[in-house]
């Protein structure tokens, strides 16, 4: 993804918004404003910081530049990607209904069925990969339609611009969770979302050493909100952990250029292996959206999940997986692999996972940067093990 209108292109905007020269001393990165509070110089009179709760520099910083990365007119950085999701949902009261894809994130599900619904919050859960389900859930008190693109991990999309059609209709706020694409691969905003949600522990920070959450906002009002539950509950994110996002941003567009070229080469090679009953990948021809994948997204990333057979089958080839890292999460340099029904969607219980089509043998894979021929021949000795 370059340049596309008068606007500096998008890894120049990476390296360059909101990170531009300290001017004190002329640092070429942002400063970690490690403090709690700002000297005042007389009653009502600062330099616009008070308390690091309600703000602080390297945090403006980085939320200068995830806007400007996703075409917002302003961020708010939380504590993670889940603290980011609880806060776009504070604004909300007892009664009010949202609607939200079925196979999200297993600690979306969580959030909302076992702390939010306590509070009066209602969901649905819908395949939003048909807009016309979106629409037939919406009622009168519904406030929010909640989407994940690709899902998490079954990599079922959702065509943004159709539900922001329908929402814009109803007059619901359409919210998507960009964590598996970044803003490098899918622009939410201009296809017609309200606002954008990531994990920013994922791709934007990509090296695995720091937790954080976003919410891209396109109107001042959910911006004033955001920044008053910033304050008021303050589950803000550290200003260290602020400076490892900007860090990481600034070669966003290199690694997921190799990230997408990796994902590839491995979906490629997990299609045509035989012990591999199935792969879920947008980037490959019969992906039943692949030709929506190739509307709404640049480029396809590096997030691939693949059926093994059993439990047995993917216990015992994690089990001998050695370049590729067995852990949760995803988005980092790192290969990462996983096993969403004991892992991720743990919490979704077994029937919850059996309704939208989680079995037991799944394997997800969040490919790296690493040399792909290292990958695809660990991969190649661990699935030998089936
Ligand atoms: C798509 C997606 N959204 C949100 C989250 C939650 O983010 P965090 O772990 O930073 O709280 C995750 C975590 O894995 C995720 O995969």
């Amino acid at each position: 993804m370059g340049k596309k209108s008068d606007q500096p292109g998008f890894a120049t905007r990476a390296i360059h918004a909101g990170q531009e020269p300290e001017p004190a001393t002329g640092a070429v990165t942002v400063p970690i404003y490690a403090t709690s509070t700002y000297v005042q110089e007389e009653l009502g009179k600062n330099k616009g910081y008070e308390y690091a709760r309600v703000s602080n520099p390297t945090r403006t910083r980085l939320e200068q530049n995830l806007a400007a990365l996703e075409g917002g007119i302003a961020a708010r950085v939380f504590a993670s990607g889940m603290a980011a999701i609880n806060a776009i949902c504070t604004r909300f009261k007892s009664g009010d209904h949202i609607v939200c894809g079925h196979d999200l994130y297993g600690g979306v599900p969580r959030l909302f069925n076992q702390v939010l619904a306590d509070f009066g919050l209602e969901f649905s859960y819908v395949n939003t990969s048909d807009a016309k389900n979106v629409e037939r859930a919406i009622r009168d008190n519904t406030r929010m339609v909640y989407v994940e693109t690709p899902t998490n991990p079954l990599m079922t999309l959702t065509d943004i611009g159709a539900v922001s059609q329908v929402c814009r209709r109803k007059k619901v706020e359409l919210v998507v969770d960009n964590t598996f694409m970044s803003p490098y691969f899918q622009q939410p905003i201009t296809l017609g979302a309200d606002m954008v949600v990531h994990s920013t522990t994922k791709f934007l920070n990509g090296h695995s050493d720091g937790l954080g959450g976003v919410v891209v906002c396109t109107k001042p009002e959910q911006a004033e909100k955001l920044a008053f539950v910033q304050k008021a509950a303050g589950a803000i994110l550290s200003p260290f952990e602020c400076w490892l996002v900007l860090r990481g941003v600034k070669t966003l567009a290199v690694r997921m250029e190799q990230h997408d070229r990796n994902g590839r080469a491995v979906a490629e090679f997990l299609a045509g292996h035989e012990k591999v009953k199935k792969v879920f990948y947008p980037g490959l021809p019969d992906h039943p959206q692949h030709e929506l994948a190739k509307r709404q997204m640049s480029g396809f990333g590096s997030m691939i999940t693949f059926e093994t057979g059993s439990l047995a089958n993917a216990r015992k080839m994690l089990k001998k997986v050695r370049v590729c890292s067995l852990g949760e999460s995803l988005g980092g340099v790192e290969t990462l692999i996983s096993h969403p029904a004991t892992m991720t969607h743990a919490a979704l219980g077994e029937k919850g996972r059996r309704a939208i089509g989680i079995s037991d043998g799944l394997v997800r894979i969040s490919v790296g940067i690493e040399d792909v021929q290292d990958i695809i021949a660990d991969l190649d000795q661990a699935l030998a093990a089936i």
